[in-house]
């Protein structure tokens, strides 16, 4: 009984007209394209080991980030691209799944747009049935003759025209961003459509929960260390309140945890893997997302930079992520400026590691 709700392509017909009055309607036809994959992908998901789309791709299947490739990561990857190549509305595709980015093949219209996608978040989940997700966002292809290039990939999240993520859980959700405040959306089966139930979501400034996978504090560095540590000690510490944690290993759940409820989520970067810089990647997880958050009202942070400022360097770059509720996020980067002057000694030091819930040893 959702026949008083506004169908999202009302919703994308009126936000046109109301924000893009010189708008072709490409980018229109372009979410169309990726909500129609979502609703493939649902299905999917949905079906599970009814189709056979549970487990593993192949036995060793690894895709280009040393992940192993479930059989759903595959099966959306292809959705996602069968169903936005052919629209005309792109110049290329990059996606978790592939290696290299894909320029749109020449028997089909050449469009003003590039897609970065991760086709399913979170699918370690999978097999468990925990709620997954796809992230995409949308960018301006630069104009230039020539064929699409890697460099026409690599810009700053800034540079998002539309970003969002479909929730495949008890309820399929999208969420979505053109930088007018982000709204969301419930499928509903019946008709097929998605359904505008969640307009205008703002994230509460102040929160008492926080996310972080917390079997690599052993890791972790001395800012994310002390805000940890400050909010296990509840009100015996100096936050003088206690927090509740989370952690579900599905980005997509967690940002739309905090979408309502307000939050923390941290994947910060960690000493685990030496030369590596968190676990997300920047164009098709963090950007996205950050986009999302910042236009929500909340902050997406690196600890020391904006997520949506830093400049891509490759398509699979991965980068330390902590976002959610403002005043929080602050906080946190503000640790991290008084570790780099020097202020936090006392988390900084040997001794924290007996002092620490976590890190003691
Ligand atoms: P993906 O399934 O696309 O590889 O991404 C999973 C991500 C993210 O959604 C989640 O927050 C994180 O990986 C979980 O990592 P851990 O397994 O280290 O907790
Ligand atoms: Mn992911
Ligand atoms: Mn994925």
């Amino acid at each position: 009984m959702s026949g008083h709700l506004k169908t999202l392509t009302r919703y994308l017909i009126e936000t046109r007209r109301e924000h893009g009055e010189q708008a072709t309607g490409d980018l229109n036809g372009l979410i169309n394209a990726v909500t129609t994959a979502m609703k493939i992908i649902a299905n999917q998901v949905n079906k599970g080991a009814l189709v056979g789309a549970l487990g593993n791709h192949a036995e060793n299947a690894i895709n280009v980030q040393g992940e192993v490739q479930k059989k759903l990561d595959v099966i959306s990857n292809d959705a996602m691209i069968s169903e936005t190549e052919w629209v005309g509305h792109l110049a290329g595709l990059a996606s978790e799944e592939m290696d290299d980015f894909m320029p749109i093949p020449s028997k089909y219209k050449r469009g003003k747009y590039l897609l970065v996608f991760d086709p399913l978040d979170g699918s370690s989940n999978i097999d468990v049935n925990l709620t997954v997700g796809s992230i995409f966002s949308v960018l301006h292809a630069p104009e230039h003759k020539g064929p699409t290039t890697l460099q026409d990939f690599l810009q700053p999240g800034t540079e998002q025209v539309c970003a969002g993520f479909a929730l495949y859980g008890p309820a399929t959700m999208l969420v979505m961003t053109s930088g007018h405040g982000v709204d969301g959306f419930t499928l509903d089966r019946d008709i097929g459509a998605f359904m505008l139930t969640h307009p205008q979501m703002k994230i509460p400034e102040d929160t008492r929960e926080f996310a972080i996978n917390a079997s690599n504090s052993r890791f972790w560095e001395p800012p994310i260390s002390r805000y940890v540590a400050e909010c296990l000690q509840g009100t015996h510490g100096p936050r003088g309140q206690d927090f509740n944690m989370r952690w579900i290993a599905s980005m997509v759940a967690e940002t739309f945890r905090i979408l309502t409820r307000g939050g923390v989520f941290m994947y910060p970067t960690d000493s685990k893997a030496p030369g590596s810089s968190g676990r997300l990647r920047l164009m098709y997880e963090a950007n996205p997302i950050a986009f999302i958050i910042e236009q929500a009202g909340g902050k997406a942070t690196t600890g020391r930079n904006r997520i949506m400022e830093v400049q891509p360097e490759s398509l699979h770059q991965r980068i330390p992520l902590i976002l959610g509720s403002k005043n929080e996020v602050e906080r946190i980067e503000r640790y991290h400026q008084e570790h780099a002057q020097g202020l936090d000694r006392e988390f900084s030091s040997p001794l924290f590691n007996v002092r620490s819930l976590f890190s003691g040893e």
